[in-house]
This record gives C-alpha cells, sequence and structure tokens, in this order.
C-alpha cells in the first residue's frame, strides 16, 4: 500500500526527524543559486533598492526569505549592504539589529531618507531552527510574518513544497501511492480539488504522471498576501503549461548526488514546479499581473553580465582583478541555461509598478 506523495514527503522532510527540519542543512546536499556565489545575492540587493525606491523609500524595508535554509541569503544581503554603505552607495552604515530598525513603514516625508542599510530589516522563514551564531542583523521566524513592505524572497522553496503525484490511466488520474521504502502503487482517483487542477494545469497524455502543484499555488497566494506592498519574487526550477514533462520530475538529493526518491527522511524530495499555475495563484492575491523571466535574463538585467575583467586591471590592481576573474565565472554558473542559468524568476509587484527588469521580461502567460 503506502500514502500519496504529498503525506509522505511532508512527514520526511518537515516531521520532527525530517530531512530539512533535523539535517545538516540544503547546502550539506545540493547546490543553489544562493550556494553558488555572493554575486547572487549582489543582483538580488540591486533588486531590493529599486524596490526601495519603488516604494519611496519607507522607514523600514522588509526582506523577508521564504525557505531561508540556514539564512545563507541574508548573511550575505547583510554583509553586501553594509560593503556598500562603506563605499558610499545607496546602503550606509551597519545592517539594524533586529527590533531596532523603526516600524515605521511610512516615508520619510520631505527630509533626508536615511540610508538603506539603516533602514532594512531582514527577516529568515524556516522550519528548520535558527543556526548558532547567525547574524543578530537576522530575525527567525517559522511563519511568513504579515505586513510586509519591500522583497518577499523564495529561492528554491517552492519546488520543496509536497505536494501528490497522479498517473493517467483510461480510467482518468489516479493517485500514485509511496511506501517508506519508495515503492509505488497506483491507487483511487485524485480528490475533486486536484482533479480541477489537473483539468486546468495538466495536460493528460496516457501513462504519463502528473506532480499536482495545487499545493505550490496555495502556498505562493498565501506569502503574497502577506506583503502589503512591494515585490514577492520566487526562484526556481519550473515549467509551463506547454511543455510539462511526462514522467514528472520528482527526484531525490542527498551529499550532491541526485538519488531516488525515497520518503524516509534521508534525503531532499524535490518536483520542478509549474510556474504559470502558481504565478496565476499570486497574481489573483495581489490584483496585478505577474512576469515570468529566467535567471539569466534577470541577473543580466540586474548587472550581473558575467563578462571577464579587462586584462590591464592584472598589472594595476592584481588581488581585484583575481577577485573580478572569479565572480565573472560565478556569473557563467549561474546564468548556465542547462543549469541555474534555466531557473524561473516569479515577480510578483504588490501595490507597485512592476520592477524595470526589461527588456528582457516575457510576457505573462495568461490565466487558462
Ligand atoms: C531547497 S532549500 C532552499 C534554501 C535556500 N533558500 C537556498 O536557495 O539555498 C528549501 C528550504 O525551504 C524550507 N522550507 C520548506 N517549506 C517551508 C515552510 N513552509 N516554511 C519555512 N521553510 C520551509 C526547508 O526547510 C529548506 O530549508
Amino acid at each position: 500500500m503506502g500514502t500519496g506523495w504529498r503525506a509522505a514527503t511532508t512527514t520526511a522532510l518537515y516531521g520532527p526527524t525530517g530531512f530539512f527540519v533535523a539535517g545538516t542543512g540544503p547546502a550539506a546536499h545540493f547546490r543553489t543559486s544562493v550556494h553558488a556565489s555572493p554575486v547572487f545575492g549582489g543582483a538580488l540587493l540591486r533588486l531590493v533598492e529599486r524596490v526601495d525606491a519603488a516604494l519611496g523609500h519607507p522607514g523600514r524595508l522588509d526582506v523577508v526569505d521564504v525557505g531561508a535554509g540556514r539564512g545563507e541569503l541574508l548573511t550575505t544581503l547583510a554583509q553586501l549592504a553594509v560593503r556598500a554603505a562603506d563605499r558610499g552607495g545607496p546602503a550606509r552604515r551597519a545592517v539594524a539589529p533586529r527590533n531596532t530598525a523603526t516600524d515605521d513603514h511610512s516615508t520619510g516625508g520631505g527630509g533626508r531618507v536615511p540610508p538603506l542599510v539603516d533602514r532594512l530589516r531582514l527577516t529568515a522563514v524556516e522550519v528548520a531552527p535558527r543556526p548558532v551564531g547567525l547574524s543578530p542583523a537576522v530575525d527567525w521566524r517559522d511563519r511568513v510574518p504579515d505586513g510586509i513592505t519591500g522583497l518577499l524572497l523564495a529561492t528554491e522553496w517552492l519546488d520543496n513544497v509536497p505536494l501528490d503525484v497522479a498517473v493517467a490511466t483510461d480510467d482518468g488520474w489516479r493517485t500514485v501511492l509511496v511506501d517508506p521504502a519508495g515503492v509505488e502503487s497506483v491507487g483511487g482517483p485524485v480528490d475533486p480539488a486536484d482533479a480541477d487542477w489537473l483539468a486546468t494545469w495538466w495536460p493528460a497524455s496516457p501513462g504519463g504522471r502528473a506532480e499536482i502543484g495545487r499545493t505550490r499555488d496555495v502556498a505562493w497566494a498565501t506569502a503574497v498576501r502577506a506583503v502589503d506592498r512591494g515585490l514577492a519574487l520566487a526562484v526556481d526550477y519550473g515549467h509551463l503549461r506547454s511543455g510539462r514533462p511526462f514522467d514528472g520530475t520528482l527526484t531525490g538529493y542527498r551529499a550532491g548526488r541526485q538519488v531516488p526518491p525515497v520518503p524516509d527522511g534521508s534525503c531532499d524530495l524535490t518536483a520542478h514546479v509549474a510556474v504559470d499555475a502558481v504565478g496565476v495563484a499570486g497574481s489573483a492575491v495581489a490584483g496585478t499581473p505577474y512576469t515570468l523571466l529566467r535567471q539569466r535574463e534577470a541577473l543580466r538585467a540586474l548587472g550581473a553580465d558575467g563578462g571577464r575583467p579587462p586584462l590591464a586591471l592584472a598589472t594595476t590592481d592584481p588581488a581585484g582583478y583575481v577577485r573580478a576573474l572569479a565572480a565573472a565565472s560565478a556569473v557563467t554558473e549561474l546564468t548556465d541555461p542547462a543549469g541555474l542559468g534555466g531557473h524561473w524568476w516569479l515577480l510578483q509587484p504588490v501595490g507597485i509598478p512592476a520592477p524595470p527588469l526589461a527588456p528582457a521580461v516575457s510576457a505573462p502567460s495568461p490565466a487558462p
């Protein structure tokens, strides 16, 4: 027998001894954009600056990272914000320790706007406990806080939101069951809400599998609802209705290797995201269109172009040349169309215009 994949994954990843709760953390098992290089954080800091400007430089600017791993991205953002401040950029001085930034989301009226770094409020949302030694500048919570003004981020979160799997049979969609050893069997018909989702979002091919993304739609809509004004950004593996994978994408990762998906808590369990369905769900909450683009386009629009530094720099500033060379090779990894560069960026503005990542922005998919 067995249970549906959604229940099995929930226990395996998020139960008391679950892979993400009790384990060593995502970075020990697979490499995300966040781990690849601070270049990713640098591009996101530029996005934060754009959101800050679009919001009119509020007294407190939230950056909330949902599914924050061990807080790596927020740690990088805090460091880069301080470094930018030291160089005299929009972020100046130290990131405010939690609870010391003002709670005032209003703009500063006609007076001088305090620097970004003094207004940043960084919040990690994670099911795993707060890591020892994490910067006090980062607040740590197990739920998305309400009333966000700023940027809500979710990098490789949605692909870990548990979902059920179905197989298309002569009798219609049937639930795939799985036992703790990962052995699958075919169960009864999918429940009516899942059948509706499949009818809308996943064309049936005889014998094909579908990963029922309804739970991701709900998770994303709930996160977007927490944003009062600003931008919600999801970065993830994904696909569109026009190109759903015949066999699905559910897989496991352990210690840097792809492994069969076994829901016993020993490995990550992940499936690519139906990003258009998620986009429509968030858009319905925000009341504004979403935008989808590929990571390589987004990073280029945010100034991470991957160009090699001029050779002359090697003579005038050898250390700077080596740093620039390392950054260029990191950008190559982050923008590789067959790897991280193929990730989708789903941008959902709330109460502000879409951030200007044009001309790379692709037209939003219409709701079906
Ligand atoms: C693949 S990791 C990504 C970590 C990090 N964002 C990165 O890009 O490296 C997914 C993370 O999401 C967390 N997560 C999943 N569902 C969550 C939820 N509902 N609330 C908070 N954290 C969640 C997991 O614990 C895990 O640390």
